[in-house]
């Protein structure tokens, strides 16, 4: 029987990531990429040393208190845990790590898509010529918004916000400003051309975009509601590349439906996969399927970073990205 330990591997990852985990460890990959039930995770729970997960994985207090459990670290797959109950993980002394930095620069990119395809109805666009609408050019065909010059509002500032706002004005042109509890320090927002403001409220006020970059936790479930959701606007669009429950989808159908705002940009959903049909419904809508960190280099540095906590853990070393 091998000694090294058993590490139970969710979903496919990228091959160069399945490489090293076999090389270093019993890895119990899933290459049919078949998701694990409930009874699954328990199953790896009481079986492996480690589970490397993903957002599709429930990591519940449940199935956390599943015995006798021999796993002792969790390694989730991304830099969002809320799929796993932090606090019974801690109640229980299960390490948790998660895969920061790697994936900054996917995500904004995919925030400022979602930015730019709002703005310019360009999934609209594509869909009417598809289906062989298009009749040729004409002068007021299809107008858009005009980034440049537009006040971007970023909810959050952490690492991922930072690199949109870098993006946004100096790239484009955008005033940024943004609200986050714990603010960076003001050298550091001005280098972005970020000005801060004292309320989330005064960035929904101000902004023709307001683009979502906090942590899905209790307190932010729904903080786009629709009071929030009634302070934008009417030419505002949203963008949510951060968690779908920071969002309550319903309120934004209403706010969309009856044209309180200009449309969004949603790369992450309530129910996922689940999308409300009202959405679908929409051509001021761009839906992308939770595609935040998805380039073949991203996804590869995510898995050699889960990897890496798993080898610290292993050799008794402090874990790089800790949570809990
Ligand atoms: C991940 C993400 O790919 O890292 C995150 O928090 O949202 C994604 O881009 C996804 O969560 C897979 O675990």
């Amino acid at each position: 029987m091998s000694a090294r330990p058993v590490v139970v591997v969710t979903r496919r990852l990228p091959e160069p990531v399945h490489e090293a985990l076999a090389r270093e460890f019993d890895a119990r990959l899933n290459p049919e990429d078949r998701p694990l039930t409930v009874d699954g995770l328990k199953e790896a729970l009481r079986s492996a040393d480690a589970l490397l997960t993903t957002v599709t994985d429930k990591v519940t207090d449940e199935v956390l208190a599943t015995e006798p459990r021999r796993a002792k670290l969790v390694a989730n797959f991304g830099v969002g845990f809320n799929n796993i109950d932090i606090e019974a993980a801690k109640a229980r002394g299960i390490a948790v790590s998660n895969t920061p930095d790697v994936l900054t620069d996917a995500t904004a990119d995919l925030a400022m898509t979602l930015l730019l395809m709002t703005a310019r109805r360009t999934g609209e666009g594509e869909r009417h010529l598809r289906s062989g609408q298009w009749t040729g050019w004409r002068p007021t065909h299809m107008l858009g918004t005009h980034v440049t010059g537009k006040t971007l509002g970023l909810i959050g500032m952490g690492r991922i916000a930072r690199a949109v706002a870098q993006r946004a004005h100096h790239g484009f042109g955008m005033k940024v400003i943004f609200h986050d509890p714990f603010p960076p320090a003001p050298d550091v927002a001005k280098a972005l051309g970020a000005e801060p403001r004292d309320s989330l409220e005064e960035v929904l006020k101000e902004a023709h975009f307001v683009s979502l970059h906090c942590p899905a936790t209790p307190e932010t479930r729904h903080l786009m509601n629709r009071e929030r959701l009634a302070l934008m606007r009417p030419e505002a669009f949203l963008i949510n590349t951060a968690r779908g429950d920071v969002v309550d989808e319903a309120a934004l159908v209403e706010a969309l439906q009856a044209r309180r705002i200009a449309g969004a940009g949603l790369d992450v959903y309530e129910k996922e996969p689940e999308v409300t049909p009202a959405l679908v419904a929409m051509d001021n809508v761009v839906l992308l399927p939770h595609l935040g960190s998805a380039t073949r280099e991203t996804r590869v540095a995510m898995g050699l970073r889960a990897f890496e906590n798993l080898q610290l853990f292993f050799s008794g070393k402090p874990l790089r990205d800790r949570v809990v």
